[in-house]
Order: C-alpha cells, then structure tokens, then sequence
C-alpha cells in the first residue's frame, strides 16, 4: 500500500513512477505495469514526446481515472502567455483526460518575464486544465519568488535530490510555503547500487540499494519519489518499500553520503544551483 501527502488539497501519493526517456510501447508497457502493481501518482512531460502512450496506459489499465495523480509540464518553448494553455490543452488530447492533477513549469525560464509565466501557469488552472500548479529545478530564491507570485498555493518543486546530493536549502524554502519536494532521479540513476553504506543499510533489512534510497526519500516528512523503470521486477520492488523503516540513526547515515559534485542533471539552461 502506497501513502499519500496531502498538500494544500493536492493528496500526492509519496511514490511516483517516472516515465522520462520511455518511449512508444516500452513506456506503455511500463506504466501499464506499474499500475498494475498498485503506483497510483504518474509523471509526464511535453519533453518527454510520451504523453499518448500514458495516456493510454492509463486509460487501458482499468484503474479509475480518479484514483490516479497524474503530473505534466510545460515545456520552455510553451512558457510564453500566448501558447501554455493551448499547448497544455494539446497535452490533454495526448492524455486522454480532461484535466491533469498537476502542472509544473518544467524549467525556470529567463526568456519570459519570471511573473509572467506563473500568471500564465494560475491561467490554466482557472480555465481547469489541472487542479494544482507546481514548479521544477526552482532553487530557494525562485521558490520563494514564485510562491509570492501565484494566486493559487504551489504544491511542489521537483528537483533531482537523492542520497548523494543535498538539497538542504530547497527543502527549507519549501518548508516555509508548506510545498512538497517531488525527488527526480531518486536512486541517482542506478548510482546508489554499490554504496557501501547504502548496501550495508538494505541487508539488515534484506532490500536492495534502491529500496533503502527510495525508502530514505519518502521517509522525509515533505519527500515525494518518482522512480522510473522499464522492468518489471524493478517496477515491482521499487514500490516494495512500505513494509519496513529506516532508523533514526540509519537516516543520518545516508544524509552523510551528500557530496559537492553529486548532482548530476545540469543542462546549460539550469539556473544557478542552490550550493549545498
Ligand atoms: N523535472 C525534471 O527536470 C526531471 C529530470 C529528470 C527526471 N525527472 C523525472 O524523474 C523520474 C526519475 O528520474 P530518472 O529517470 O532520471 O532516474 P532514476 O529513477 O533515478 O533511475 C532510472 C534508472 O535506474 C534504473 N533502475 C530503476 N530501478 C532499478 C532497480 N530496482 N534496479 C536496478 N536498476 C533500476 C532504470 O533502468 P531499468 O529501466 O533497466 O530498470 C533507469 O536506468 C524521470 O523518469 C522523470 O519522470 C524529472
């Protein structure tokens, strides 16, 4: 069974399954699977040119649309106020569903006026394209920013954070706005798998590397994961983290693996990271 945060009446389950980079009928399969296996909370994007296989995924699983929370985002040529809603109401078409529970800009985006495009994200909301609004890669400062800027409560920021990056100064920026911290890249990408402490932490408990780190995340009071995978035995024990607990001391252990140079999805487009 999967847990769920409710923030500012968005109820979000803590894990997510991620899709970015599953393409045509491997990502189909994938989601199919996932749902199948009980993950209730899927992310998407524009950028990810995946939407109309989970939306069929979705639709085929024979799981009730309003069981799903279901996350797109717009894409950094779609931020503009003349283009997001109807390139979000593209996304739907793909989608199949009449609204998303949840829109994010997917990048902070110097081409257009910061407030411009959060005016332009409530926009979508209030034409009910998506239930809540949310950012992603934000840093404290545009956090805080954006916050003061919306009408609607932000949700989330998704942002890469696993064990080997902290994201201390985001965490405490989204504290203050009673946000969420939606981890992207959660088990760094399979990096986790080898870490001594990590591995030696999963074998009290007889889990994998990637139970231990998934478990880590979602164990913190605002963490929500999104795992991806295109296996199923990787989809199936990725969720398999609800039946043990990690101890106080055994959490301390792995915020210790943060590193300087841990992060590891920074495009020329990111913003100027918060140092940790
Ligand atoms: N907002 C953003 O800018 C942003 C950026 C990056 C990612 N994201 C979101 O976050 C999601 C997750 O991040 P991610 O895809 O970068 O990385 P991730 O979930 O940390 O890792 C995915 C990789 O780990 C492997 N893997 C997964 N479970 C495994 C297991 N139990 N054992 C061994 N290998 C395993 C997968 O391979 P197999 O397929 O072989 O299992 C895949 O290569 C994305 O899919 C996307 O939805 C968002």
């Amino acid at each position: 069974m999967t847990e769920t945060i409710t923030i500012h009446g968005a109820a979000i389950p803590k894990l997510g399954f991620g899709t970015w980079q599953l393409k045509g009928a491997e990502c189909e399969a994938a989601v199919g699977h996932a749902l199948a296996t009980g993950y209730r909370h899927v992310d998407t994007a524009q950028a990810y040119e995946n939407e109309s296989e989970v939306g069929r995924a979705i639709s085929d699983s024979g799981v009730s649309r309003d069981d799903i929370f279901l996350t797109t985002k717009v894409w950094m040529s779609n931020m503009g106020a003349d283009r997001m809603a109807d390139s979000v109401r593209r996304s739907l078409d793909r989608l199949k569903v009449d609204r998303v529970d949840l829109l994010l800009l997917h990048w902070p985006n110097s081409e257009h006026p910061f407030e411009q495009m959060i005016e332009s994200l409530n926009a979508c909301r209030e034409a009910g394209l998506t239930a809540h609004v949310g950012v992603s890669n934000y840093t404290a400062d545009q956090i805080e920013r954006a916050a003061k800027a919306s009408d609607a409560p932000l949700v989330c920021d998704q942002v890469e954070y696993h064990p080997f990056l902290s994201q201390r100064p985001v965490l405490d920026a989204l504290e203050r706005r009673d946000m969420a911290l939606t981890a992207y890249s959660p088990i760094a990408q399979g990096g986790v798998f080898g870490n001594g402490t990590i591995k030696a932490i999963g074998e009290r408990h007889r889990k994998s590397e990637a139970q231990v780190a998934l478990r880590w995340l979602i164990q913190q009071e605002r963490v929500i994961a999104i795992p991806r995978s295109s296996k199923p035995e990787n989809i199936e024990s990725n969720f398999a983290i609800f039946d043990f607990s990690l101890s106080d001391e055994e959490m301390a252990r792995i915020f210790r693996l943060a590193k300087p140079d841990g992060r590891m999805i920074d495009p020329e487009w990111a913003p100027d990271w918060d140092a940790a």
